[in-house]
């Protein structure tokens, strides 16, 4: 969400800040803009709408070596040309880009106002300027950092920000609170940005930097502080290319193309963990061992979107397969409501990202309330992944596409890796753990044959096009794949459907089936399938419309349902790997029939770091 990037070096800064822009445009592309440092002046351009709009505005040529560019997701303020980033003081001198919320911005803005101070727009992130501007005039001695340091204390919220002053052309400041800030060095050119792929292609190594650090960069040195100004010694990380180079290749969408890589994506999270043999997986990086498990009775998922929806599946396969008591979470519902911390809890945090900020900072709270806390997550070195410090990666590669595909069918393969490593210790036999094991390695190849259906899915999806209702339904395993079918459909069809329980569906949701209104049934062959087909059958009383995804081969399924769409036969507990890849190309299909901005939906951003 937002994303930011500045540079300093010996070379022209645009070409730098406008690929980083445009690396990170999946995170927010309301409007994208750049501040350059040019002969002691700054050049500012902003526009409303995506990057293609800055860079129509861009000039030829440029001599600036510092400056800072912002892609800005709209939240104090409409997505408009003055209230992109970059935003200047009033004296001219100060440039600032801003990743986050300052949620005492009318306090601030109201005190400055009653001191003749001006604002030109409507966002939070202007009374940090303007607060820093007036400072140094009241302070005509205090240095540019040192005011910086002394402005900090006053701004409550989250924030990432990037600072420029035109008398000190060869300082670029970062700090960091809560939003996500790193650099990376090469040959005394800096390039710092809210995400490492801004630069990764340019820098062999990267700094992350906490909450509650600065990095001042001057020429072509770098020193990393806290906010009261204690020096902080940090190491350079390696940055891992494969996470952080990506193109669409041969596909018209980077959805389409995340659907694609599923089979691998879903074998990389798999390989080297399971234990055929031994009908077990190991996972290395979670440092537990067996015995560790015996002091587990509960098992607390806690995501966002997506991620929810895998650790929503969570809950079904830990209760099902390890009998170990299970809850998921929506993170911030669990923050809010002052999480009861127990110590026999393992709290499980789901994340593509790793940075979403409602899940880092509930992670926090449990934390600090002392629970232990493990991460799933994708993106290594992230701030979840750094505070975790114990977890499983599930190197899906890097996810660019705003609606998330592969991140979930990753997600659940560390879940159900750690829900049969937990089995194992507890009731479920080698047979049983040695079918799954089996069930789990063919997967990938199974991925692949539904793959193989794409112009049937397709033509399937346009039939379903005009439909403005859906209810996406599935029981047990198939439930939360129920609610990640619909949020995908939503997402980037912008269509209105609601995920439900097939179970629950005759206690209120029956009353909207008629022949306007589309129901999609999760109904494979597993120990659910008798009651679903009841549930169709309900549906089909009523005239309503039914789309149904079933194991091949279910006749009875087929002879009762509008349209089908068949899963290879795999284990009963296994169903959801592959009856959300009918759902996701479904989505994206109707998406495509419509006409919508599938990779960049509208109002939505990647990762979201903001509360
Ligand atoms: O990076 P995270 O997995 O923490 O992101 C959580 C959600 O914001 C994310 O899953 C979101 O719901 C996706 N756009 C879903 O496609």
């Amino acid at each position: 969400m937002c994303g930011l990037v500045g540079y300093l070096g010996s070379k022209d800064a645009l070409p730098f800040l406008l690929e980083g822009l445009k690396r990170l445009e999946y995170r927010g592309y309301d409007s994208a803009g750049v501040a350059l440092l040019n002969e002691g002046n700054f050049s500012i351009i902003k526009k409303k709408g995506k990057i293609a709009n800055l860079e129509a505005e861009l000039p030829e040529k440029n001599l600036s070596h510092a400056g800072i560019g912002h892609n800005r997701w709209a939240t104090h303020g409409e997505p408009s040309d003055v209230n992109a980033h970059p935003h200047q003081a009033n004296s001219g001198n100060i440039v600032i880009a801003h990743n986050g919320i300052i949620e005492n911005h009318l306090e601030i803005r109201e005190d400055l106002e009653a001191k003749g101070i001006e604002f030109k727009s409507d966002t939070d992130t202007e009374v940090i300027v303007q607060l820093l501007d007036f400072y140094m005039k009241e302070n005509p001695k205090v240095f540019f950092t040192d005011a910086v340091q002394a402005i900090l204390p006053k701004l409550a919220g989250t924030y990432g920000i990037l600072f420029l002053h035109k008398d000190y052309p060869d300082t670029l400041i970062g700090v960091r609170n809560g939003s996500p800030l790193c650099f990376g060095l090469s040959n005394g050119e800096f390039i710092i940005s809210s995400d490492v792929i801004a630069f990764a292609t340019y820098m062999p190594q990267v700094v992350h930097l906490e909450d509650k650090e600065m990095v001042i960069i001057e020429k072509d040195n770098y020193r990393i502080s806290t906010f009261k100004g204690a020096i902080v010694d940090k190491e350079l990380e390696n940055i891992d290319k494969q996470q952080t180079t990506a193109s669409k290749g041969e596909y018209d969408h980077f959805m389409l193309k995340e659907i694609y890589e599923q089979p691998r994506s879903v074998l990389r999270a798999i390989r080297g963990r399971l234990l055929n043999e031994e009908g077990n997986t190991k996972l290395g990086g979670i440092n537990m061992d067996v015995r560790d498990f015996f002091d587990i009775d509960h098992i607390c998922f806690v995501g966002c979107g997506t991620s929810y929806h895998a650790g929503l599946l969570g809950v079904y396969l830990m209760e099902s397969m390890a009998r170990i008591p299970s809850t998921a979470e929506i993170a911030p519902e669990l923050k809010y409501r002052n999480p009861i911390v127990r110590k026999k809890t393992l709290y499980v945090g789901i994340s593509q990202s790793g940075e979403t900020a409602d899940t880092n900072s509930t992670l926090q709270e449990i934390k600090n309330k002392g629970g232990k806390v493990i991460g799933i997550c994708n993106v290594v070195g992230s701030s979840m992944a750094r505070m975790t410090g114990a977890g499983i990666y599930v190197h899906a590669g890097l996810e660019i596409s705003v609606c998330s595909t592969k991140a979930f069918t990753s997600q659940i393969s560390a879940i159900y890796l750690l829900s049969i490593l937990m089995a194992r210790s507890k009731d479920m036999s080698i047979h049983a753990g040695r079918r799954l094991v089996k069930g789990l390695d063919e997967i990938p190849q199974k991925i692949s044959q539904i793959l193989e259906q794409k112009d049937r899915i397709r033509e399937i999806a346009k039939k379903y096009s005009h439909f403005n209702n859906f209810l996406f339904m599935g029981r047990g395993n198939n439930y939360p794949v129920a609610l990640e079918g619909a949020l995908k459909l939503k997402e980037v069809a912008y269509v209105f459907a609601e995920g439900y329980s097939s179970a629950e569906m005759k206690h209120g949701a029956i009353a909207l089936i008629d022949p306007e209104c589309a129901s999609i049934f999760i109904c494979p062959d597993d120990n659910m399938r008798t009651k679903n087909v009841s549930n169709i059958q309900e549906v089909r009383s009523r005239n309503g419309r039914i789309l149904a995804i079933v194991t091949e081969g279910d006749t009875e399924i087929c002879d009762v349902a509008d349209d089908v769409l068949e899963i290879p036969a795999t284990e009963p507990e296994l169903t959801p790997f592959l009856t959300i890849i009918h759902l996701q190309l479904f989505s994206y299909f109707i998406a495509l029939e419509l006409g919508k901005d599938i990779d960049q939906p509208r109002n939505l951003a990647k990762s979201v770091t903001v509360e």
